[in-house]
C-alpha cells in the first residue's frame, strides 16, 4: 500500500481544512493507494433497484459476496446462476467486477444442492438467516436442527457458512440478540461441525469481536462502515434517524470502540463487508421502516475515515483487500485503487428505480474521495 504524504504546499491547506471540519491532524497523507478491495457482504437487490446501485460497488470493489435475500430468495444453484447473469448484464461491457454468489439456507436446503453449489464454482457461501431476523428472512431457518444435514454437507464440501447472527426470540432484548446468538446457536454450530468455516456477518458487539479473536482460524467476521462510525446514540441524534437503522442495530459506544480495535488490529479474521442494503427512501421514512444502510456510494471512503481516526491507515490494506480473499481461498486482486484527500459532499439522495434512495451520510462532507471512477478493471471511455 502506498500512502503519499501531503506536499509542503498542501499541508497548510490540509491543516486549515482539517481545522474547519474538526478532523485529526496528526497524520494527513494526501493519497492512499491500495490493492483493489472486495466487499464480503453486499445486497444488490434485483431489477431496476439493482441497476441503480450495482455500479457504485463495481467501480471500486473487485468482487462482492452477493446476499441471496431477494423475493423469492435465491435458494438454488440455478437461481444463483440466473441472478449472477442479471447482475453482469446490468454492468457496462468489459467490467471485471465479479459477483460471488450465495445460497439462502432454508429448512429444506438439501445436501445435493450444497454439493451442486460447490461444483458450480460461482457459489461461495450459504447464508443462514434465522427466520424473521431481518429484511426478507421469512423463508429462513426456523430451527437449527432442521439444517443439520445441509451444514454437514457444507462442512464436507468446504463451503463457507455466512451467518446473520441474531436470535429472533421476541423476549430477548433487541440490543442483546447478537450476544445471545453467539452464546447459544453459534457455540452449538461450531461444536457440532468442527470443520465448518464460518463468517459471522456484520458484527456489532465487543463480545462478538472477542469471540472471533479467541476462536480458531475457521471463524471470521465482517464489519460494516456504520458499525465502525456510529454508536446507537446516532439513531436518536436530534430526532429519529431512519437511515441509520440497520440490523443488527447499532450498539453502545464501547462496542463501537471494540469493533474499531478489531478492524484495525491487523488480525486477518476481521475483514470488510459493507452490508450495503438499499431500500427506497419511501420504505425507510415511514411508519414501519425497513432495516438497512445504503453505504455503497462511499463505503471505502468511510472505512478510510474510520481507520484514519484510529490512526491505523496502514492497516486498511489487509482489512479491505487481503483478508477476505485469503479466508475464502480466492486470489488477491492485482490492480489498485487510489483515495485522495479531497473533501466532497454526498448527495442528499440518489435515483433508485422509480424513486430515490438516501445514502449513508447523505449531504455530509467526506474527507477521502476515490480517484478513479471507472467500474472495476476498465477505464472510463467518453461516450459519443
Ligand atoms: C439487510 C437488507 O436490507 O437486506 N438489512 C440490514 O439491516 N442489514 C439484511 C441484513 O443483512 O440483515
Ligand atoms: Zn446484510
Amino acid at each position: 500500500m502506498t500512502i503519499r504524504a501531503s506536499t509542503p504546499g498542501r499541508r497548510g491547506l490540509d491543516r486549515i481544512m482539517a481545522e474547519k471540519q474538526g478532523l485529526p491532524m496528526t497524520s494527513a497523507p494526501a493519497s492512499l493507494t491500495l490493492p483493489r478491495p472486495d466487499d464480503w457482504h453486499l445486497h444488490l437487490r434485483d431489477g431496476a433497484a439493482m441497476a441503480a446501485v450495482v455500479w457504485e460497488t463495481a467501480r471500486v470493489f473487485g468482487r462482492a459476496i452477493v446476499m441471496p435475500n431477494l423475493k423469492p430468495p435465491v435458494t438454488t444453484v440455478a437461481a444463483a446462476q440466473a441472478y449472477r447473469d442479471r447482475i453482469l448484464a446490468a454492468l457496462p461491457r468489459g467490467t471485471r467486477f465479479a459477483p460471488l454468489m450465495t445460497l439462502y439456507l432454508t429448512d429444506n436446503t438439501s445436501p445435493p444442492e450444497i454439493a451442486a453449489a460447490k461444483v458450480s464454482g460461482f457459489v461461495h457461501a450459504v447464508k443462514y438467516y434465522p427466520a424473521g431476523a431481518t429484511t426478507n428472512s421469512d423463508a429462513g431457518v426456523t430451527a437449527l436442527d432442521r439444517v443439520y444435514p445441509a451444514l454437514a454437507e457444507m462442512e464436507r464440501q468446504g463451503m463457507v457458512l455466512s451467518l446473520h447472527g441474531e436470535v429472533t426470540d421476541p423476549a430477548v432484548d433487541m440490543f442483546d440478540r447478537e450476544r445471545v446468538f453467539v452464546d447459544t446457536l453459534l457455540e452449538r454450530i461450531l461444536r457440532d461441525f468442527p470443520g465448518l468455516r464460518v463468517v459471522l456477518e456484520h458484527i456489532t458487539t465487543r463480545e462478538s469481536a472477542s469471540f472471533v479473536r479467541e476462536s480458531s482460524g475457521r471463524i471470521a467476521a465482517t464489519i460494516t462502515p456504520q458499525h465502525l462510525l456510529y454508536s446507537r446514540n446516532a439513531l436518536f441524534a436530534g430526532g429519529l434517524r431512519p437511515h441509520l437503522y440497520c440490523l443488527p442495530i447499532l450498539k453502545r459506544e464501547s462496542h463501537r470502540e471494540a469493533l474499531v480495535a478489531a478492524a484495525t488490529s491487523g488480525n486477518p479474521r476481521f475483514f470488510l463487508g459493507t452490508d450495503s442494503a438499499p431500500h427506497a427512501r419511501a420504505a425507510k421514512e415511514t411508519d414501519c421502516g425497513c432495516a438497512g444502510c445504503y453505504s455503497a456510494p462511499a463505503a471505502l471512503e468511510m472505512y478510510a475515515e474510520a481507520f484514519e481516526d484510529a490512526d491505523a491507515l496502514p492497516r486498511l490494506e489487509g482489512f479491505a483487500s487481503w483478508f477476505g480473499a485469503d479466508f475464502y481461498g480466492l486470489p488477491r486482486n492485482h490492480d489498485t485503487v487510489t483515495l485522495v484527500r479531497e473533501a466532497w459532499t454526498l448527495p442528499a439522495a440518489c435515483p433508485f428505480g422509480d424513486g430515490a434512495i438516501v445514502p449513508l451520510r447523505a449531504g455530509e462532507t467526506l474527507r477521502w474521495r476515490l480517484a478513479e471512477a471507472a467500474p472495476s478493471g476498465i477505464k472510463a471511455t467518453p461516450t459519443a
